[in-house]
């Protein structure tokens, strides 16, 4: 089954309490965490998440799009996050990361970006779930970069020839357009921002995406 996660970084913020309330019909929500160095652009940080997982039960994914994910897994442990993912690109030793995250009893996930060739069966073995970036990292409201579809199919099939485990999740440009596609290439979660909020009925484009 499907999931999808909407990504909050699309959301009103001025009005966070009813856009979660919205999005009530998807899986989860997805939190985008921005430094200025990794990425071009700073986002959200501890105290929103902290303030979100006090109002509800849903999954909170956090993507770590920061330079230095090992100094702050604690704290976004601590303020609530269910999984964590990381940028494969920023870690020197990504076992030693996953590690880390296991051991605050998270879920981990490792991202990659569009120009990112897919994660060592090491890698693989050892996370919960592969970020795709379909989009380059930073910014919502961008173009699904096309070629992502192979880099899918490719990971869907070590999935497969390994017996592996871990979701295949898909980050940036989601719509109702090109989610089936994006479905039918291998991925088990879609993360979608302006394709749902930008949306009157959340719901509706939740389900719809589901296909
Ligand atoms: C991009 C973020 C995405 C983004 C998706 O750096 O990681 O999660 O919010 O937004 P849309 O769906 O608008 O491309
Ligand atoms: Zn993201």
């Amino acid at each position: 089954m499907i999931k999808i996660y909407p990504s909050l970084l699309a959301a009103d913020f001025y009005d966070l309490k009813k856009e979660i309330k919205d999005i009530e019909a998807a899986d989860g929500m997805h939190i985008d965490v921005m430094d200025g160095h990794f990425v071009n652009n700073i986002t959200i940080g501890v105290p929103v998440i902290k303030s979100i997982r006090k109002h509800t039960t849903k999954f909170l994914d956090v993507h770590l799009m920061i330079e230095n994910p090992l100094e702050y897994i604690k704290v976004f442990s601590f303020a609530g996050a269910d999984s964590i993912t990381f940028h494969l690109e920023v870690a020197d030793d990504p076992l030693f990361v996953i590690e880390a995250i296991k051991c605050m009893r998270n879920k981990v996930g490792v991202s990659i970006k569009p120009e990112t060739d897919v994660p060592d069966l090491s890698v693989l073995k050892a996370v919960d779930s592969v970020l795709v970036m379909s989009v380059e990292p930073g910014f919502g409201g961008q173009e699904y970069i096309e070629t992502t579809d192979e880099k899918i199919k490719k990971l869907a099939m070590i999935k497969k020839e390994n017996n592996l485990n871990f979701e295949i999740a898909v980050d940036g440009g989601i719509n109702l357009t090109n989610a089936k596609r994006v479905i039918e290439c291998g991925a088990d979660v879609l993360i979608a921002g302006s394709a749902i909020f930008n949306e009157k009925n959340r719901k509706k484009a939740i389900n719809k995406m589901r296909g």
